[in-house]
């Protein structure tokens, strides 16, 4: 499964792509109308169904419709479908990324926070056994601003001025989330990963 973020829209030659796509979920607090879809259920290697949501945060970010105003409905939606859930929320704020957390514990496998690009350490099983990480972190080259080269975003900083950015290449590293749970649905264990790529 593919999860998105607030870059879904750049290039709009993913909009007709979105609409047929089964493993490719966008932000579900888009507009209702926009192409694609917030939940898609597939199933696990073994044939388990596996429901995979994706939120945007409000926080810092141009969002249409506040993630906390329809969780609990797609949340619902989710539930109905599969028993193992796994919600990627891409968000900026921390604060906002821990709420829904803990809004979602007990009711979902894993709450995984994406878009800053930067690993957090509060990897954990919540009281409920909903798994949560803050931020995944950033596959891809980590001698870099977040990505970029970092003379071309630190130009755009200093002038103000637009700058096309490219991509970096040194440090390139695998990082992400690994959890472990129950047939239930219930995390035991949610570890982050942090991998050098040679
Ligand atoms: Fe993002």
């Amino acid at each position: 499964m593919l999860t998105l973020g607030n870059h879904v829209w750049r290039r709009r030659e993913i909009n007709d792509y979105l609409e047929g796509a089964e493993r490719v979920v966008r932000p579900a607090n888009l507009g209702a109308s926009a192409p694609g879809r917030g939940l898609v259920v597939v199933p696990a290697a073994d044939g388990t169904p596996v429901a995979v949501v994706n939120l945007q945060g409000s926080l810092f970010m141009q969002t249409l419709v506040g993630p906390f105003e329809l969780v609990d409905e797609l949340v619902e939606q989710a539930r109905s479908q599969a028993k193992v859930i796994v919600v990627d929320f891409h968000a900026e704020a921390t604060s906002e990324k821990i709420a829904l957390a803990r809004v979602l514990d007990g009711r979902v496998t894993a709450v995984i926070g994406t878009h800053t690009h930067v690993q957090t350490s509060d990897a954990r099983v919540q009281a409920g056994g909903t798994a949560a990480i803050t931020d995944a972190g950033m596959t891809g080259p980590h001698d870099s601003v977040i990505g970029v080269k970092a003379e071309l975003a630190i130009h755009r900083m200093r002038t103000g001025m637009p700058v096309r950015f490219e991509p970096a290449s040194g440090g390139v590293r695998i990082e992400g989330a690994l959890v472990e749970c129950d047939p239930e649905g219930r995390a035991l264990s949610c570890e982050a990963v942090r991998v050098p790529v040679p």
